[in-house]
């Protein structure tokens, strides 16, 4: 039952392909810190507000109990046409993409997803939840004729209707250069990391000039990750004096505010949450009254390119640092 609560006329942007995705999604990451029970009663509460995008993964490990919660909001709130569910193949099953999709079909109880992405460019398989100094013995660098197997099997997976949409996750301008010179299904979107203090402008701009869809992850700038996932270096967004004044302003929250302005930028933010109080506060903000040019300005001016997410489990000999993994030089080293 959608909620007497429910936000109406919560945007929606168009992809390449003409179909329309919600320009907010659900995060559905539970992390350490929460059971896949609680992500799941978070999907219905936030579908019974207006939420009709999810954004999910294999590797989540939460994907049989979102898919019960899926059925629910079936029967309740919104019929599977009006939703939008996005996975992901993780990266210990880059060669067996379709059986990996059809897994995460089983467990979410869907005919076909919208939206399939490969989860990060590199197969270097690591266990969940372990130490960012994690390696994988057998870890690769990223090898474009490997990828681009992996990428055949997902345009197989259009091919056969199992998915609308495929598209990369992950990725630097490099290596979406050339998986655009070689797929013939061209990724329809980007998940990348993006928010005020990472707001990563060359490759945000390169995604939208090529037709593709940039889809913001850790929106907020991820303030509960898990302590490995932090560095002393990191900033944190919504602590910023910028934010913090505008949100004042407006009576929100700061976290709140790095939704909406990631909505007006143009790009597509998951916020995670599973306190019904955030999620619908969250998607209120992407139909209140814009923010101004001068707000709009000021946040462009804050972006320090602190990236939380490093991935530093990826890399693949001695002596590097993540730095290696996201292509700074404008190569792909290997
Ligand atoms: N493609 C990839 O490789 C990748 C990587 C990372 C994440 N993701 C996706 O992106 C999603 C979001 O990223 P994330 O979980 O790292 O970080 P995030 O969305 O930036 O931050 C989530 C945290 O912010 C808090 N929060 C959210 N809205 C709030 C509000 N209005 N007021 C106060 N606090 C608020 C939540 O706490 P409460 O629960 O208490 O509200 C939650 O702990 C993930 O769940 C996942 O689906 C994808």
């Amino acid at each position: 039952m959608t909620s007497e609560k429910a936000v109406t006329g919560v945007p929606t942007v168009a992809l390449r392909s003409g179909a329309r995705i919600p320009a907010i999604g659900l995060g559905t990451f539970g992390s350490d810190r929460f059971s896949p029970q609680q992500v799941a009663e978070a999907v219905v509460g936030a579908a019974e507000v207006g939420y009709r995008h999810f954004d999910c993964a294999s590797v989540y490990g939460n994907e049989k109990e979102i898919g019960e919660a899926l059925q629910t909001v079936q029967a309740t709130v919104a019929p599977r046409e009006d939703l939008w569910i996005t996975s992901k193949v993780w990266n210990d099953s880059h060669h067996r993409v379709i059986e990996s999709c059809e897994q995460s079909l089983s467990d979410l109880r869907l005919d076909y997803l919208d939206l399939y992405l490969v989860h990060w460019p590199f197969p270097n398989f690591h266990p969940p939840h372990c130490d960012v100094t994690s390696r994988s013995p057998g870890a690769k660098p990223y090898i474009h004729d490997d990828y681009m197997k992996t990428w055949r099997t997902m345009e197989e997976l259009v091919k056969r209707g199992l998915v609308k949409h495929i598209g990369t996750s992950n990725m630097t301008i490099p290596k979406l250069r050339l998986v655009m010179r070689d797929a013939e299904i061209l990724p329809a979107a980007n998940e990348m990391e993006l928010h005020p203090h990472f707001q990563q402008p060359e490759l945000f701009e390169f995604v939208k000039k090529n037709g593709m869809l940039p889809i913001g992850y850790s929106p907020v700038g991820s303030p509960k990750r898990p302590e490995r996932d932090t560095t002393p270096d990191d900033t944190v967004d919504i602590e910023d004096p910028v934010i913090v004044r505008i949100a004042a302003r407006l009576g929100i929250h700061p976290a709140t505010l790095c939704v909406k302005w990631a909505v007006q930028r143009g790009q597509v933010p998951i916020p995670f949450s599973v306190t019904p109080r955030n999620y619908l506060a969250n998607l209120q903000a992407t139909v209140s009254p814009p923010l101004t040019d001068q707000d709009m300005r000021d946040i462009a001016a804050i972006d320090r390119n602190c990236r939380l997410i490093k991935g530093q489990v990826f890399l693949w000999k001695d002596n590097q640092t993540w730095e290696d993994l996201w292509d700074v030089n404008g190569t792909i080293p290997q």
